[in-house]
């Protein structure tokens, strides 16, 4: 593993039984107030997927919106954001996904993406995998294809990569 990781890991606070028991929490706000974990964070990612001819960064909301801008900008390629339902004022497309109760939807305007681009998205964790998966469809629905999903963390025992269908999933820190 690269030495950076260690010190981005010591960065995310976990915080038990938030915002219910039994969960959790992985918190990235205390990532963003040490300025040499956030950087070295970005780093690693455009590291990883400059020079890879992608045209899009899909983040999505709402930590994907912290994640994905400045990899955009550092490698390139613009970004588009997924949003929760009813918040973007042009066409949208949408899709929903289940939650643990009832199910949520991610929006993206129609154009933004343009068939044949090469998309890498972004979100802080994977849990599920339904918000990922979701996204992905989209971009898929939008004739992008998707190079890979880059998350921060990755709560492996829930198995979200499984339900990706084979698309790589590349991930920082994994907390069990
Ligand atoms: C969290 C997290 C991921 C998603 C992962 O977002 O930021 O986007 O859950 O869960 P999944 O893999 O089970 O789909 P959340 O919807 O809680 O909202 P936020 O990012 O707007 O805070
Ligand atoms: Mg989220």
């Amino acid at each position: 593993d690269d030495p950076r990781i260690k010190g981005i890991k010591s960065k995310i606070r976990v915080v038990p039984d938030f915002p219910k028991p039994g969960i959790m929490f992985q918190d990235i706000t205390t990532l963003l107030l040490a300025p040499n974990a956030f950087k070295d964070t970005i780093d690693l990612f455009v590291e990883r997927y400059k020079n890879k001819n992608i045209s899009v960064v899909a983040g999505i909301e709402a930590r994907g919106f912290i994640f994905g801008p400045p990899i955009a900008l550092a490698i390139g390629a613009k970004f588009v954001p997924l949003r929760k339902p009813r918040k973007l004022p042009g066409e949208v497309m949408s899709e929903e996904y289940i939650l643990e109760y009832g199910s949520d939807c991610l929006e993206m305007h129609i154009g933004a993406v343009e068939q044949g681009e090469r998309a890498l998205v972004v979100d802080d964790l994977i849990a599920t995998g339904g918000t990922l998966c979701a996204a992905m469809k989209l971009l898929e629905r939008a004739g992008a294809e998707v190079v890979e999903c880059a998350c921060l963390i990755e709560l492996p025992d829930l198995k979200g990569r499984e339900r990706l269908n084979g698309k790589p999933l590349y991930v920082l820190v994994e907390s069990h």
